[in-house]
C-alpha cells in the first residue's frame, strides 16, 4: 500500500484530498503546522525517517499574498526554506514529492494562457518565494510533480465564501473586473494529484479547471447557484473588496495534461456546482 504524507493537511487542500483519497488504496499520514513545523529542519527529517513516506504531497505554505508582502521573511522561510526540507527527506528516503505552486510565478502581462514552458517572472513575495520553493524541489529531487494551479477554493476562507458571507450581510460588493483566472476546486485539485502519484510522469504540471472567468464573473456564478442577490460593482482590481494585488491575468494552460491526453479537468461551473452542493 502507497504510504502517502500530506503536509498541510489542514488546509483547503490537505483536507480536499483526505476527502477524496482511499484509505484501503494508501495509507496517510496527517501533519500541519501544530504537529509538524515544515521549517524545523530536523523534525522534518526525523519524521521522514522514521515514516518512510512513498510520496510527500506538500499543501502547506503561507498562502496570504498580503502577509507575504508585508512578512518576506516569513513567506522565504515556509514556502521555500520549508519546501527544500521536504525536499531534501524525499530525496533521502527516495519517496516521490509533489509540491504545489501557483500562476503567482508569472508576471500576469500576457494576453494568452502561460504553459509549463513559458519563464517564470513572479511580482510578488509570495510568487517568489513559491518559485524559489520550486527550485528547491527541482534541485533536490528527481521523482518529482510540480502542480501549479490558480483560484483554488476547497473547505476555508476562499473567495466563495467570501462573496457569500459579504452577500449575507446585504453589501454591495466591488468586484475586480479586471482580473482573469480559472476557479478551481481544491477536490478536483486532488483528484489530478492522486492520479498523477501513482505514475512516474514526472515533471511539471499546469492542473486548472476549463475555462477562464473575470473576478466579476466567478462572483455572479456564485451567487447564481446560492440563489443570492447581492450588487455587485465591478471596479479595477485596486478598489476591489475581494482580492489582493494579483497578476492581471492569471490564466495557465494546462499544456502538458492537453497533449498527453491522459486526464482531463472539469469545466469550472461543473465543479463550483459540486462545491456548492456539497460544501455551501
Ligand atoms: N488557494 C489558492 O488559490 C492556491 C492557488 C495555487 C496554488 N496554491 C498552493 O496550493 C497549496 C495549498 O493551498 P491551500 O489553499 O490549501 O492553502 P491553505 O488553505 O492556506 O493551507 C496551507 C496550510 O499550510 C499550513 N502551514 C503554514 N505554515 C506552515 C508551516 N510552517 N509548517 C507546516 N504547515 C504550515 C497552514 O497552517 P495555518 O493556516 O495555521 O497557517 C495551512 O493549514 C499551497 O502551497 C498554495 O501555495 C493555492
Amino acid at each position: 500500500m502507497l504510504k502517502v504524507w500530506i503536509v498541510g493537511s489542514n488546509g483547503q487542500l490537505g483536507t480536499a484530498i483526505n476527502d477524496v483519497i482511499d484509505p484501503l488504496e494508501m495509507e496517510v499520514f496527517n501533519t500541519d503546522k501544530e504537529e509538524l513545523d515544515i521549517t524545523k529542519t530536523d523534525e522534518v527529517l526525523s519524521f521522514g525517517e522514521i515514516n518512510r513516506p512513498d510520496v510527500i504531497i506538500n499543501c502547506s505554505g503561507v498562502t496570504d499574498v498580503d502577509l507575504c508582502e508585508r512578512e518576506p521573511e516569513l513567506a522565504y522561510r515556509v514556502n521555500a526554506l520549508g519546501t527544500r526540507n521536504l525536499s531534501i527527506v524525499a530525496r533521502k528516503v527516495g519517496a516521490k514529492m509533489v509540491q504545489l505552486s501557483t500562476d503567482d510565478v508569472f508576471d500576469g502581462l500576457s494576453k494568452t494562457p502561460y504553459s509549463e514552458f513559458d519563464d517564470t517572472n513572479p511580482k510578488t513575495v509570495y510568487g517568489r518565494s513559491k518559485r524559489a520553493g520550486e527550485n528547491y524541489v527541482k534541485e533536490f529531487t528527481h521523482k518529482h510533480f510540480i502542480v501549479r494551479s490558480n483560484w483554488v477554493y476547497g473547505r476555508g476562507n476562499n473567495f466563495v465564501t467570501r462573496v457569500l458571507a459579504a452577500a449575507e450581510e446585504g453589501k454591495v460588493l466591488s468586484v475586480a473586473s479586471d482580473q482573469f483566472g480559472s476557479p478551481t476546486s481544491a477536490k478536483d485539485l486532488a483528484r489530478i494529484i492522486l492520479y498523477l502519484i501513482q505514475t512516474n510522469e514526472y515533471g511539471t504540471y499546469h492542473a486548472t479547471c476549463k475555462g477562464v472567468c473575470n473576478r466579476y464573473e466567478f462572483a455572479l456564478e456564485i451567487l447564481r447557484l446560492a440563489g443570492k442577490n447581492a450588487e455587485l460593482k465591478t471596479v479595477p482590481t485596486n478598489e476591489s473588496d475581494l482580492s489582493s494585488a494579483r497578476p492581471a491575468y492569471a490564466v495557465l494552460d494546462n499544456f502538458i495534461l492537453r497533449i498527453i491526453d491522459v486526464y482531463e479537468m472539469p469545466d469550472w461551473k461543473d465543479s463550483l456546482k459540486e462545491y456548492m452542493n456539497e460544501v455551501v
